[in-house]
């Protein structure tokens, strides 16, 4: 799938999951703008519902739909109904996630089961529902899911966050290379923010988390507001990168060089893990 981002994706359908904040926000205002018919998944109602109102307004066709991606079902019935409405759907993108703070041990069970449900079966069950009814269109498609420069790096305090996006990582790869086994005309790319303005560090965002998770938190989304990206222009690096056809969709290149280089070194040197030198204050390592 290759050229211009609108001649691409124009009159197609999309499916962003977690559309009601953040990059899924802004991923689903980009294909508003470009021209796609959008259903907005999100498990807030209200936030869809909302946003819903001001695309139509601004001439976008689009779905509001209240979705737990975390429950396999709610993604079938999703897949079902786009389907049976909108008919073939040209790109999917498993966005919802959730970050999660805290020692290991001392994160509740519960929080730790929503953290691996929602961003990895989440991913898995989005694709599971949608990837046979891509497939039977015969049309080509793309199916994009949300890593991170996470999946390249460890970091203590973020370990729940960081194991999901290894894995999804992982499975986007050995998805891409199924398609490439079987033949079939779907694009698989995995999504890689660097560090993008939004709400996941809010601090309502970390409802079930430890006690000493918060002042990481507030560590966190203060360097995110300090160094994040803009989020209306990493949205329109994602979508030119999906247009082109790329694999990895990063938006601050340099990011992802930097956590694949120093990953590369720890596994070639067999090294004892280290915390990496920009995280250190982040932890009040260097006060
Ligand atoms: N912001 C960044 O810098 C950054 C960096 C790397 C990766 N990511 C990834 O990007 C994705 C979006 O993150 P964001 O920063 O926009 O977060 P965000 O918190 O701003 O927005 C996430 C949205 O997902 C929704 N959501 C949460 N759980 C859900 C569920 N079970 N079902 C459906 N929707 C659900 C939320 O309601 C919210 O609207 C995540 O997968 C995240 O890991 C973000």
């Amino acid at each position: 799938m290759m050229g211009n981002t609108r001649d691409v994706f124009a009159g197609g359908v999309a499916v962003i999951t977690g559309a009601g904040a953040g990059i899924g926000e802004g991923l689903s205002r980009r294909a508003g703008e470009l021209g796609m018919k959008v259903v907005l998944a999100d498990i807030v109602g209200d936030r869809v519902e909302t946003l819903a109102s001001e695309l139509r307004a601004g001439g976008a066709e689009v779905m509001p739909i209240t979705v737990d991606v975390g429950k396999p079902d709610e993604l079938e019935r999703l897949a079902e109904h786009v389907h049976a409405v909108w008919g073939d759907v040209r790109l999917l993108i498993n966005n919802a996630g959730i970050e999660t703070m805290g020692l290991s041990w001392e994160i509740p069970s519960h929080r730790w089961e929503q953290t691996l449900n929602v961003n990895i079966h989440g991913v898995i069950h989005g694709v599971r529902a949608f990837a046979p009814r891509m497939l039977a269109s015969g049309k080509p498609a793309c199916i994009a899911n949300l890593a991170s420069i996470g999946s390249f790096s460890v970091m203590p305090t973020q370990t729940a966050y960081m194991v999901t996006k290894h894995a999804v990582q992982a499975f986007t790869e050995c998805l891409y290379l199924e398609m490439q086994l079987t033949g079939k005309p779907i694009q698989v790319s995995s999504i890689i923010p660097g560090m993008v303005k939004t709400r996941i560090f809010d601090a309502t965002a970390g409802e079930g988390e430890p006690e000493g998770a918060h002042g990481y938190r507030t560590a966190m989304r203060e360097m995110m507001a300090s160094y994040g990206m803009d989020l209306t222009e990493a949205c329109r690096i994602i979508f030119d990168k999906l247009a082109a056809g790329e694999f990895w969709v990063d938006t601050q290149p340099e990011m992802t060089e930097g956590c694949v280089g120093d990953r590369i070194s720890f596994l070639k040197n067999r090294a004892f893990p280290a915390i990496p030198a920009a995280a250190r204050g982040l932890l009040g390592l260097d006060n």
